[in-house]
């Protein structure tokens, strides 16, 4: 057996992370002095707390009674005569508040109330993890201060208003690339200037050891759910789809697939608008090591080293880095990375409101049309495709680009 089957199998038997939080050579803890009090409790809680019954029994509760899970799988049979194949959907846009990120986010604000938190910070990029922390946050009675990049706050717009009605207060960030990677920046900067009573709930499986982990775990829901179905429903799908940002709902839905190896997986990033750097935010297909964020994982940066800003349509992919697990599953290929552009992914949201009446978020849409080109290759094949969210918060975004058939009206 090579190295990298070991590595793949160590992750499948639930070997990694190991002690020092690496899947492989990626992930790990590098943070500042003041912050390793925080992150070493965190991990006590993991291995202690979100194990225990209580919180396990708690958090299955909360998902049935308040998140909506099991979320269905939705067969998509005009997408499939379109694309010639058999097309699945799992819908986490019908989970609560609209995104997979409620999993996490009420998985860990019961983890930070267990460990006696006084207050949450965290961070958004599209508003879903934000609107999910704060309805999260208001669930259990925590307050919560949610950062986001100024850019952000104005492209996502109807979110802001929803994490402000929630409860939440919303810090509007003006350093940097004013986008995810800046309000990243921010929460923890607030985190480290009161590690003892502020939780730090981050939205995506990237960040310091444990959080890449916990992340998964509360994720890995979609996968365990998604493969029940479609074995209930049909047969396991041929390939599986999701779009990857910093990588959560990829993981969630892949993790229970790792171990059938005749599933292809396929993780789509964002494209963009070209293939230079800062034209996209295609980190697995295009980045390098390194380390962001507190993990040494694949990354965006230029040659003088300096993380470099990202382009994508939709904001919950326009990330320079991405989780430690990923960069590890394409390390030993069980994973395959590949690209949709802004211009693929918006016919992709066109196609699958026209086709089927769901209108997807814009990172969904960049899933769908890496599924479609893989249909075009595969004719007739089962596939399923993670749609990750809802599109209601894209509309700001959407009202700059025509439907489809005034898209082409204008053409003609
Ligand atoms: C609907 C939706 N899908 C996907 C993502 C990307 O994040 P991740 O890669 O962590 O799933 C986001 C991020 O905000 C999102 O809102």
């Amino acid at each position: 057996m090579n190295e990298n089957e070991a590595l793949l199998d160590a992750l499948i038997e639930g070997r990694l992370p190991d002690d020092a939080g690496r899947f492989g050579p990626f992930g790990g803890r590098y943070v500042p002095e003041t912050l390793m009090a925080a992150v070493t409790r965190l991990d006590e809680g993991v291995r202690t707390l979100l194990r225990s019954a209580e919180l396990q029994a708690r958090l299955e509760a909360e998902l049935r009674d308040w998140v909506g899970r099991p979320t269905p799988i939705t067969p998509a049979p005009a997408l499939g005569a379109r694309w010639g194949a058999e097309v699945w959907l799992k819908r986490e846009d019908l989970a609560h508040t609209g995104a997979h990120k409620i999993n996490n986010a009420i998985g860990q604000a019961l983890l930070a109330q267990a460990l006696g938190a006084r207050r949450i910070v965290a961070e958004t990029g599209a508003g879903q993890h934000g609107v999910a922390s704060a309805a999260a946050c208001a669930r259990v009675g925590l307050p919560c201060t949610v950062y986001m990049g100024e850019v952000d706050v104005a492209r996502q717009a109807p979110n802001v208003d929803r994490m402000r009605r929630l409860g939440a207060e919303v810090v509007p960030v003006t350093s940097g690339d004013r986008t995810l990677r800046a309000a990243i920046d921010e929460a923890i900067r607030d985190w480290v200037s009161d590690p003892a009573g502020t939780y730090y709930l981050i939205g995506s499986a990237i960040g310091p050891h444990p959080y890449p982990y916990l992340v998964r775990e509360l994720q890995a829901v979609i996968g365990r759910e998604a493969r029940a179905q479609m074995i209930e429903r049909a047969a396991l799908p041929e390939a599986v789809f999701a779009c990857v940002g910093g990588g959560s709902n990829a993981i969630g839905l892949f993790h229970a697939f790792l171990g059938d190896r005749d599933v292809r997986l396929v993780g789509v990033e964002a494209g963009g608008r070209g293939s230079g750097l800062g034209d996209h935010s295609a980190t697995l297909s295009a980045g390098r090591p390194g380390v962001l964020h507190g993990n040494y994982s694949m990354l965006l940066y230029d040659d003088d080293g300096l993380i470099h800003e990202t382009h994508s349509v939709s904001a919950g992919l326009d990330y320079p880095g991405v989780g430690p697990e990923h960069a590890l599953l394409k390390l030993v290929g069980r994973v395959d990375y590949v690209t949709a552009s802004d211009d693929e992914a918006l016919a992709a949201l066109d196609e699958c409101c026209e086709a089927e009446g769901i209108l997807p978020a814009l990172e969904s849409a960049h899933a769908l049309a890496g599924a479609r080109r893989w249909a075009q290759a595969h004719p007739g094949a089962r596939l399923l495709v993670g749609l990750s969210g809802r599109g209601d918060k894209d509309m700001p975004i959407l009202a700059q680009y025509p439907v489809r058939k005034e898209r082409s009206d204008a053409a003609a």
